[in-house]
């Protein structure tokens, strides 16, 4: 079965049918995920904080996005997988960036490139785009700009910065990019975007008139502390199921009752 491409998602979204996106980072949930039908498995630089357990997403590197991205590629068959350019890999200059987009694609064979940024970041995204790397955007809060940005924080309230916010969709579309992440928008402004786009919006905490919702994995699963961002839905509570099953040993391993016959040889 051939991967989503950017084709299909123009196709949905001229439907009104709803786009999925998941993140994942390795074989196991890469596999669960692409089995369940994401369309897109995005392979986040939020690695940084759910696999590597940092603050931020700014010391991910280039050569770690490329070493996830590979497994995941190599796992999956159905999703298209894109791969999030890290801090300062794409910032620098348009041909830095085509530079490690190319080895990003070359190198771990995803179908597509995220990176951060609107109107600032439109001659890049023009440059990877016209040879030939498809991009996806990413307006609104844009985690690698969490220390500009004063913190985690809701994106476009006021008029003025939320024409700011239009005008980076806008830009980041027109630079050639196949579809875009909203994060932390309200939901009226997101509703606006994506009425004003022929690309896909794919919101995180931007409301429902999206074209599609993206969630970090391990929060959707309730693996991360009970802490999350008010969007976050925790669609199960594996983090506690999975200490509970650790208890169980423990206390078996403790008590002589594992491993019973059943368990040896
Ligand atoms: O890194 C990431 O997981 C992301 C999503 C939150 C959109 O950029």
């Amino acid at each position: 079965m051939s991967r989503t491409t950017t084709r299909g998602l123009r196709t949905k979204k001229r439907k009104g049918e709803k786009i999925t996106m998941m993140t994942a980072y390795d074989c196991l949930f890469a596999r669960i995920v692409d089995q369940a039908g994401i369309d897109i498995i995005l392979v986040g630089d939020s690695l940084g904080n759910v696999v590597q357990g940092r603050e931020t997403t700014l010391p991910v590197t280039l050569d770690e996005m490329i070493y996830h991205t590979s497994i995941v590629v190599r796992s999956t068959e159905k999703a298209m997988v894109v791969a999030d350019m890290p801090f300062m890999s794409f910032q620098i200059s348009p041909e830095d960036a085509l530079r490690n987009a190319g080895r990003v694609m070359k190198e771990s064979g995803a179908e597509a490139v995220k990176l951060e940024g609107g109107l600032p970041m439109a001659e890049t995204i023009a440059r990877l785009t016209t040879a030939g790397i498809p991009v996806m955007g990413h307006v609104g809060l844009t985690p690698q700009s969490v220390h500009q940005l004063g913190g985690y924080r809701v994106q476009g309230k006021k008029q003025k910065a939320a024409e700011r916010l239009i005008a980076d969709a806008c830009a980041v579309q027109d630079a050639g990019a196949f579809g875009v992440v909203l994060e932390c928008v309200p939901a009226e402004l997101s509703a606006r975007v994506t009425g004003k786009l022929k690309i896909p919006t794919i919101g995180i905490g931007a409301g429902v008139h999206c074209d599609g919702q993206v969630l970090v994995l391990y929060d959707l699963l309730g693996l991360t502390g009970s802490e999350t961002p008010k969007f976050v839905k925790r669609y199960a509570e594996l983090g506690s199921a999975a200490a509970e099953a650790l208890g169980l040993f423990v206390d078996e391993v403790r008590s002589e009752k594992y491993p019973s016959d059943e368990h040896s040889y």
